[in-house]
């Protein structure tokens, strides 16, 4: 069903990363980057950004809000959400009006769904949705919520799939959904047989293996939404000292100097705005890293999937969220998406809206 991993892997992804991932990295990335590339006139434009609290998503939405969007941001604590839109809203000298906090958990899919419920119905658009929730699982397997997958699974996979799919309604010709996944699922393959790591388990093995399959799903939502217009893409941050990697990974010695939080959102921002020199059918579908695109598997990893394990990611997807994107009824997968975020019970909560 497709490559793992060689014992090479992680070498060749520590070697790679320390090379391009850190600041060194984005200082020589940046000398290539076209001044004023990146959107500037957003008013009147809708943003999700989920785990907007904090880090990368933080530096995003702030990017987003000062060239004039309106960002939903997706936050697990209330506590955490509401301090950080008051910082958001003073560092940009935008009105609180332009941020509404939505208290959601990505690894619970009935949260999910009370919340894409809640945004359908309010009738706005998503000119982006930024999955960027994600965090290294504890030591021991955690599962999520419901019990039905492995905590980091669940946020990164199952979350990602869910929301992409059940805003569907909400995509104009022109939106896009950008994914936060990272260089670390070069270490890893997909493990199709294996899905919950109930058979292996390490924090960074699960988390790792998330990522891969969060850029696998982009790549399959490119296929599905490149109809509707919709451009979906992924990208790897580069290594950034933000809140995560300082509790998580101890500030990631290995990583030599790290970029700053600003630094690892650019790319998010560079997808989620739209670019005058980008070409939207060159971006889909890709995973980036410095607003380029970069390669999904390293030489000697041995990672790639095959067709088969694909598929059964996109299965797993379907089973764990009961969601099935393509099975709506007569065969519109916009009735699809509205019946199934309809059906579910509203356990999120919209703090300020
Ligand atoms: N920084 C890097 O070098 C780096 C490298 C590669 C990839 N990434 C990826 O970039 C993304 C952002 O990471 P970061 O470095 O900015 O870390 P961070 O500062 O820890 O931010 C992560 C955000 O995700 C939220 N989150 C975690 N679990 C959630 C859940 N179940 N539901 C809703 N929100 C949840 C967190 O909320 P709480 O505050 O409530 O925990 C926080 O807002 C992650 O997906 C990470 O894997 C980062």
């Amino acid at each position: 069903m497709g490559g793992y991993q060689s014992t090479l892997g992680p070498v060749v992804w520590l070697a790679y990363g320390r090379q391009a991932f850190g600041k060194h990295g984005f200082d020589a990335a940046c000398r290539r980057f076209i001044p004023g590339d990146v959107e500037s006139e957003l008013a009147g434009k809708h943003y999700i950004v989920t785990g907007a609290n904090s880090g990368l998503g933080f530096e995003a939405s702030k990017a987003l809000l000062s060239r004039g969007a309106s960002v939903a941001m997706v936050c697990r604590s209330e506590e955490r959400g509401k301090a950080a839109l008051a910082k958001l809203a003073e560092a940009t000298g935008k009105p609180e009006s332009f941020l509404s906090l939505h208290i959601v958990d990505m690894e619970d899919k009935d949260s999910v769904r009370s919340f894409a419920v809640s945004w359908l119905k309010s009738g706005r658009q998503v000119q982006a949705l930024i999955n960027n929730a994600g965090r290294i699982p504890g030591e021991e397997r955690e599962l999520a919520k419901d019990g039905s997958t492995e905590s980091a699974f669940a946020i990164m996979a199952n979350g990602t799939f869910l929301l992409t799919g059940l805003l569907r309604p909400a995509y104009v010709k022109g939106s896009r959904v950008v994914n936060v996944s990272s260089g670390g699922m070069y270490t890893c393959g997909l493990r199709a047989d294996n899905f919950q790591l109930q058979k292996h388990y390490t924090p960074l093995l699960a988390y790792a293996h998330s990522k891969r399959a969060q850029v696998i799903l982009s790549e399959q939502w490119a296929e599905r939404l490149r109809k509707d217009g919709v451009v979906v893409s992924s990208m790897h941050p580069g290594w950034a000292l933000t809140e995560g990697v300082r509790d998580q990974l101890d500030g990631f010695k290995a990583g030599g100097k790290l970029r700053s939080p600003a630094e690892g959102a650019d790319t998010i921002v560079w997808l989620a705005a739209g670019t005058s020199s980008g070409d939207l059918e060159a971006v889909a579908g890709k995973f980036f890293l410095d607003r380029e695109p970069a390669a999904t598997h390293l030489s000697m990893a041995f990672t790639k999937e095959d067709e088969a394990a694909r598929d059964a990611l996109w299965e797993e997807c379907i089973r764990v969220c009961e969601f099935d994107p393509d099975a709506a009824p007569g065969g519109s997968p916009k009735a699809g998406a509205a019946a199934a975020a309809g059906a579910s019970s509203a356990t999120s909560s919209d703090a300020r809206a």
